[in-house]
């Protein structure tokens, strides 16, 4: 079975009953809105806030309601997918660009939940981390990092010059790191201007990581475990 079908199947069990949901970005989501869509009871009942432009247009098409970031309402829910999380239960976000928005509803959230493949579990000494930065800042941000010994990479697209432009008008760089220490990491560089957020997501920023292969097996790990 699809790992992202097994897991989009599992999660409704999460969701179903709850009134406001929040929902992440990337392929996993689409899969799980997918499946969501036959819900009818979710459709009628609950409200959704998006982490970005495209999974709000997902979930505006399949009949859902979206509500806007801004009305600051709290959803008792939040899921979402990751790229890579590590042996010491720390995520990586932000392959999709949408980061920020994605730790605001995962920070705003009652209780969090991440799904993904099992091969998202890595065991890697270096991870690329996604940076988002205003965009005038850019040069500094980059300068100050190689300084500091990082190979820094702004992200570009296709279809348009240039680096890509995330929902809120920033550019993502991606920093390759050493994986000791990524939430020191993460808090060191936030002090550095013009750095908006990263895409490290430490234990406090979930309650539980729901993996899946492809011989349908779920593993559940929560943020006291370990991995
Ligand atoms: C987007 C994200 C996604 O959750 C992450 O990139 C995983 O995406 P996919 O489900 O396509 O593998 O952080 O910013």
């Amino acid at each position: 079975m699809d790992p992202k079908e097994l897991l989009a199947t599992y999660t409704l069990n999460y969701l179903r009953g709850k009134k406001i949901i929040g929902v992440g970005t990337g392929k996993t989501v689409k899969k799980l809105i997918e499946v969501l869509s036959s819900e009818e009871n979710l459709k009628e009942s609950s409200l959704f806030v998006a982490s970005s432009i495209d999974t709000e247009i997902e979930l505006s098409k399949r009949g859902f309601k979206v509500l806007s970031l801004f009305s600051a309402i709290q959803p008792e829910i939040y899921v979402d997918s990751f790229d890579i999380v590590t042996k010491d239960g720390i995520m990586i976000k932000g392959g999709g660009g949408a980061l920020l928005r994605e730790k605001l509803l995962a920070y705003f959230s009652k209780y969090r939940i991440f799904i993904g493949e099992s091969t998202k579990l890595k065991d890697t000494k270096v991870i690329d981390i996604p940076i988002e930065v205003i965009s005038v800042g850019v040069s500094y941000v980059k300068y100050k990092l190689e300084k500091m010994g990082f190979t820094v990479k702004i992200r570009e697209g296709s279809g348009k010059m240039g680096p890509i432009i995330s929902d809120n008008g920033n550019v993502i760089l991606d920093v390759s790191v050493k994986t000791e220490n990524l939430c020191e990491f993460d808090r060191m560089i936030k002090n550095i201007p013009s750095i908006v957020e990263t895409g490290i997501f430490c234990k406090e920023l979930y309650n539980k990581i729901i993996l899946a292969n492809e011989q349908g097996r779920i593993e559940e790990m929560d943020a006291g475990d370990g991995i």
